[in-house]
């Protein structure tokens, strides 16, 4: 009997790997899987200037068990994306950086424009 070459073996692994592909897709959407959330420059050297001397390596214990700017990279993508979150909403409320610090590291503010800059980091 004559293949039909859209059958022939090659054709059909192709597609059953695509299959297999859209379906891990469609999955991964479903569970809610995040992709990992690394930190721009940009935002990057805000949080060095402003939450560095606490959460960077060699900053504040406590300070560093809540978030570690340094070891970022060792989060997993459902933490950081928590942690970035946590990141927006601490700066929006005026929690971070502390106003005891600020008050004598003025240069520590974070401007709106700042504070615009990492939200929608941490948003997106
Ligand atoms: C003077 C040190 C200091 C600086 C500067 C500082 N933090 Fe913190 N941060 C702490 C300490 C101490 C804790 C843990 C205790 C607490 O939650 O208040 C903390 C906790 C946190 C937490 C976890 C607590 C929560 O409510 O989710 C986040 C997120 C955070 N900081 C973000 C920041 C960001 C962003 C900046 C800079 C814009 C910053 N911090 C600057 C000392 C600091």
């Amino acid at each position: 009997m004559k293949k039909i070459s859209l059958f022939s073996g090659k054709a059909l692994a192709a597609s059953f790997t695509m299959a297999l592909l859209i379906l891990l897709s469609i999955n991964a959407v479903l569970s809610g899987e995040q992709s990992p959330k690394p930190i721009p420059d940009n935002v990057l050297k805000i949080l060095d200037n402003s939450c560095g001397k606490c959460h960077n390596q060699g900053g504040s214990g406590a300070a560093l068990a809540n978030l570690n700017l340094t070891k970022w990279d060792n989060y997993d993508a459902v933490k950081q994306g928590k942690k970035a979150e946590a990141i927006c909403r601490t700066i929006t409320t005026g929690k971070m950086p502390p106003k005891s610090f600020i008050k004598k590291n003025p240069q520590a503010i974070v401007s709106e424009e700042q504070r615009a800059i990492i939200c929608n980091w941490s948003k997106q």
